[in-house]
């Protein structure tokens, strides 16, 4: 079977080719798409970089991970999340999240094994899963008092026999639902009653908003600890997408596996740029609530842009930064609305079904972008929709 096949590229990808046609054509796009956070990494980490490069810190890393970063990984782990892990043995140094994923689905997926993903989700999960010879099975969510969520009896429906794992994103990306203690109960439920290993892709958890708080599962059920890998990444927390560094955590025997994959392929981030990462973790976590305030505003913007626009209910986002604009009453297919967009104001989001069949009806915007990109896309939004 040709595996290479079976890739597609994201929708964000996707998308992006159609915005450059346009673009050839010399029509101006704003864009309320993507998910990369417009703030620069904030000083002290460029800095702790610029340190390490004159330290002479270019030699090949620990493949593990930078002691010093692990360190750093399970002081933050212990410090924000109440989960307790050993440096040494439970810790893994990745190349953002998205190598974290691939490592733990390779570690743990045999050929057909079945992996359960939130319908709909972060589109970028289903390749690592054909690549690895996995089979995609969708647990479907629904909109339920202005929020998608997944029940327990979803979660029973998709599966069978051969489900594995079941990756879970929260805050979740794209729909902004931050999983509440009894979600998570009900997740850590199934996953024992099911044997099935919980992947936590945590990578929004310090974008949240209101009363919406982010937990890890295993801090919720601690049991679950023996089948949960904690994947996370710098990328969004720090605005830091570029650096390509993030980091996992799991059961010894289970790190071991996904170390020996690392270390057949992208051997772990630079040293100096553990070297950051540590210091990001570690130093002072101001620059963390001053963007999160910063999103808050702009999240307040795009849900007073979407307000009183007939036929159109904004979904605030729990975290993250996204919000869905439901569009179910009108009754048209969410590509159709995004190509219109696109075209008619020059305006790119994505559309729900991009994500999954369950995202049908609904338009993700994002406000990774603030300032004037933010105010004339969400202008266009508001003409486009009117
Ligand atoms: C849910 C989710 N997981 C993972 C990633 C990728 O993270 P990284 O930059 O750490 O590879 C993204 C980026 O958009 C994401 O939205």
């Amino acid at each position: 079977m040709d595996r290479i096949a079976a890739l597609k590229p994201t929708a964000v990808n996707a998308i992006l080719a159609e915005v450059r046609a346009l673009q050839t054509q010399g029509k101006q796009i704003v864009s309320l798409m993507r998910g990369e956070p417009d703030f620069r990494t904030p000083a002290h980490i460029s800095d702790a970089c610029t340190k390490a490069l004159e330290k002479g810190r270019t030699g090949y890393p620990d493949n593990r991970g930078e002691k010093g970063f692990r360190e750093a990984v399970a002081v933050k782990l212990h410090r924000d999340n109440a989960l307790t892990y050993d440096p040494g043995r439970e810790i893994l140094a990745t190349s953002g999240a998205t190598f974290g994923i691939y490592a733990a689905l390779a570690a743990l997926l045999e050929e057909g094994d079945e992996v359960l993903l939130q319908d709909p989700v972060y589109d970028a999960y289903q390749s690592p899963v054909l690549l690895l010879g996995g089979v995609v099975r969708k647990v479907k969510s629904e909109i339920v008092n202005g929020r998608f969520a997944i029940s327990a009896e979803a979660l029973e429906a998709a599966w069978t026999p051969r489900v594995k794992v079941l990756i879970l994103n929260t805050p979740w990306n794209p729909v902004g639902s931050v999983l509440t203690t009894d979600e998570l109960k009900a997740v850590a439920e199934f996953c024992e009653r099911r044997n099935v290993w919980l992947i936590g892709d945590e990578i929004y958890e310090a974008i949240t908003y209101g009363g919406a708080k982010h937990q890890s599962a295993p801090a919720v059920v601690p049991s679950l600890k023996d089948r949960y890998i904690h994947v996370n990444s710098l990328s969004k927390t720090y605005a830091m997408p570029g650096w390509r560094v993030g980091y996992c955590a799991g059961p010894a025997a289970m790190i071991d596996r996904m170390f020996m994959v690392l270390a057949q392929s992208s051997r772990g981030p630079a040293t100096f740029i553990q070297d950051a990462a540590a210091e990001a973790l570690s130093g002072s976590q101001a620059c963390v609530d001053e963007m999160r305030t910063e999103y808050t505003a702009r999240r307040a913007k795009v849900l007073a842009a979407l307000d009183g626009i007939p036929g159109v209910a904004a979904l605030a986002p729990e975290g993250g930064f996204f919000a869905m604009a439901d569009i179910r009453a009108r009754g048209q297919a969410s590509n159709d609305v995004r190509r219109r967009l696109l075209q008619e104001q020059g305006l790119v989001v994505v559309h729900g079904a991009a994500y999954g069949e369950a995202g049908e009806g609904t338009l993700r915007v994002s406000f990774a972008s603030g300032g004037e990109v933010l105010e004339r896309g969400l202008e266009a939004l508001r003409r486009g929709l009117a």
